[in-house]
């Protein structure tokens, strides 16, 4: 396992929580078909996943941040658009030539993105509203 969830990841909104959680899910799971040399498509389905799943949630920040008009949201949006940029980019070059991606690599980098910008990024903006609180969607 890459990625565990630990009590430092939690944000205090469910929402955000659950999501966090689900892409530590997905990331592992990812790792796990790397490491037992699972079918290429199988593969390309767990990117798949990361790459729609890891949109919704920045969306969803991105819609809580809006509303609470978090100052710092458009450098918070632009660390969310770099990483679907590479995503992007991964998936892009695995439909060239899947031989070009390193697999091994892109599981941890994940993890390695994940876990320092939940505790980089999103928990800047959870420290924010929990002194202008908003609403949960
Ligand atoms: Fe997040
Ligand atoms: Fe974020």
């Amino acid at each position: 396992m890459l990625i565990r969830w630990e009590e430092k990841f939690a944000t205090g909104n469910a929402l955000v929580d659950a999501q966090h959680r689900t892409l530590f899910d997905a990331v592992n799971a990812f790792d796990t078909a790397v490491q037992s040399g699972v079918a290429a498509s199988q593969i390309s389905k767990l990117l798949q996943f990361l790459d729609e799943y890891s949109q919704e949630h920045f969306a969803c920040e991105e819609f809580l941040m809006l509303r609470a008009e978090f100052p710092r949201l458009p450098l918070h949006q632009q660390e969310h658009a770099s990483l679907v940029s590479r995503v992007k980019f991964l998936k892009e070059l695995r439909e060239t030539d899947s031989s070009m991606v390193p697999v091994h690599g892109v599981a941890s980098f994940l993890a390695n993105w994940l876990e320092n910008h939940i505790l980089r990024w999103d928990m800047e903006f959870f420290d924010y509203i929990r002194d202008y609180p908003i609403d949960e969607p």
